[in-house]
């Protein structure tokens, strides 16, 4: 049985910005419909947009309402149930002004008389933010000792920057209080993966270096980055998406069954994995990792432009030319279970095709007695088309001479689970308000994945030579595919096992 939702204010700095309006706001108004939200609770978007909440209302109503499809008119009431609960205080972002300021008052007497209830500050604000926001939250007297603070993604650029706003967060905020967010771990199916695992007794036996050859990890986009060159430009594939989303992937296939399912031991269990990652270093950064910048190509059949191309308002720097929007990496896991299988990651934006999934390549069998057979594979996809895919070899119905063929054992969750998939963020916000940090990522995860990412960002940084191109529309540069190629593999393609 759920527990009643306790009265919570959830406020949320950068609560205008693209992440409020896209992700958060949507998913808190599924968690209201779905009565997970106590009826006093509230949202208070902090942002420089000088609006009061009616105005805040407003825009909520017609941006975020119209990206949704409500069923109007059995939902009217129920939206603007939500609506109500809707707060906007004026307060700089970028700089952080001080607790005198008109918006930090204004904060401060929304807050008074409200210390017993939750209070969750949300910074969905650049990172260099986090450290001055908390420090002005406790200076305006706002942190109460039950407060929870999100941190969204990116966490800093690299290891030093990491925990330096793991300090400066850390000052204020004890660690059980500080919920690290990658979405990824909110994803339906990344949970699933945990229960295949572990809630099923026949994979565990043969999840391991004697039966596995490798596993493939990719994330691929068909979106480029119109319009967000800024933080592009200073991210690039391995911050955005490498260091957090795939490494977290990474993780929970890697890791070892935990003792239990509660906050510490599947952090734990992680954790040793991204120690137990062998250190890509200088020469071998080449030889193991590839980048790639899109040109101008294809997008659903439409041309679309290079990276460099892309709308923005402002021409590209040289940081534009430099920056990667594919990523390719050979990984390995030093431990007992996995000495020896190679973990493939690519992540690229303008892909053919958008398509996340995990693909666990078995070994072939000991000895063939039938020509034409081919290893297992099990396709684990997270998006779209959430599923699992065991491809086992079959005899084609026929006299005369055995031929086999790979076919799928097939489930998918549409049709096995019927109804609506709540959005990653609809879990992750309702398991912050509950205070269960289970699927956050603790301060030494974080700092474990950025000391491997560390060598191979420096290696990029310190080449000469630019990313390699591959027009918009084509799974990734050549390099990728030699990544493979020379060990004898090759990348699992969408619609490959049709
Ligand atoms: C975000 C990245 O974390 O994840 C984006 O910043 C990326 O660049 C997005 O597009 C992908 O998320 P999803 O849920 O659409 O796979």
């Amino acid at each position: 049985m759920r527990e009643t939702p306790k009265t919570a204010d959830l406020i949320v700095f950068g609560g205008t910005g693209d992440l409020s309006m896209r992700k958060l706001l949507p998913a808190l108004y599924h968690c209201d419909r779905d009565g997970l939200l106590a009826p006093e609770t509230r949202i208070i978007a902090l942002s420089r947009g000088g609006l009061d909440d009616a105005d805040f209302r407003g825009k909520v109503d017609a941006e975020v309402r119209a990206s949704m499809p409500l069923d109007v008119p059995a939902e009217r009431g129920l939206w603007q149930r939500f609506l109500d609960r809707l707060h906007h205080v004026t307060v700089d972002v970028s700089g952080v002004s001080d607790e005198d300021s008109p918006g930090w008052r204004r904060l401060g007497g929304l807050l008074a008389g409200h210390e017993r209830r939750d209070r969750v500050f949300y910074l969905a604000s650049p990172p260099m933010t986090f450290g001055p926001f908390c420090r002005e939250a406790h200076r305006a007297g706002l942190v109460t000792p039950s407060s929870r603070v999100v941190l969204e993604k990116p966490l800093g650029r690299d290891l030093a920057s990491a925990r330096h706003i793991n300090d400066e967060v850390g000052a204020i905020f004890r660690e059980r209080q500080i919920f690290r967010i990658d979405h990824y771990l909110g994803k339906e199916t990344v949970q699933n993966l945990l229960v295949l695992r572990f809630a099923n007794a026949f994979l565990e036996p043969i999840w391991n270096s004697l039966w596995i050859d490798h596993i493939q990890i990719t994330v691929a986009e068909t979106v480029g980055t119109p319009g967000r060159r800024g933080y592009y430009d200073h991210a690039g594939a391995l911050r955005d998406m490498v260091q957090n989303h795939l490494l977290q992937l990474l993780c929970l296939v890697a890791m070892e069954p935990p003792a239990r399912n509660d906050r510490e031991s599947i952090r734990d269990e992680k954790v040793k994995v991204l120690e137990a990652l062998r250190p890509i270093t200088g020469g071998e950064v080449n030889r193991f990792t590839v980048r790639g910048q899109y040109t101008a190509g294809e997008s659903g059949g439409a041309p679309v432009p290079g990276y460099l191309d892309e709308p923005d308002g402002t021409p590209p720097t040289e940081a534009s030319h430099r920056v990667e929007t594919f990523a390719a990496i050979r990984a390995e896991v030093k431990n007992w279970r996995w000495a020896g299988v190679p973990f493939y990651l690519r992540t690229g934006k303008r892909m053919p095709y958008r398509c996340s999934e995990i693909v666990v390549q078995f070994k072939d069998v000991p000895h063939s007695i039938f020509p034409g057979s081919a290893p297992n594979r099990l396709v684990l996809r997270l998006q779209p088309s959430e599923g699992i895919r065991l491809h086992v070899m079959a005899k084609e119905p026929g006299a005369g001479e055995v031929a086999l063929q790979p076919v799928p054992l097939s489930l998918s969750f549409a049709d096995t689970f019927s109804g609506r998939a709540p959005d990653a963020y609809e879990r992750l916000l309702m398991d912050v308000l509950a205070g269960n940090p289970t699927l956050f990522m603790r301060r030494d995860e974080v700092e474990a994945a950025w000391r491997w990412i560390d060598p191979i960002l420096q290696a990029w940084e310190a080449q000469d030579t630019l990313p390699e191109p591959y027009p918009a529309g084509t799974p990734g540069p050549a390099g990728a595919h030699e990544l493979l190629g020379r060990s004898g593999r090759a990348w699992h393609e969408e619609d490959a096992d049709e």
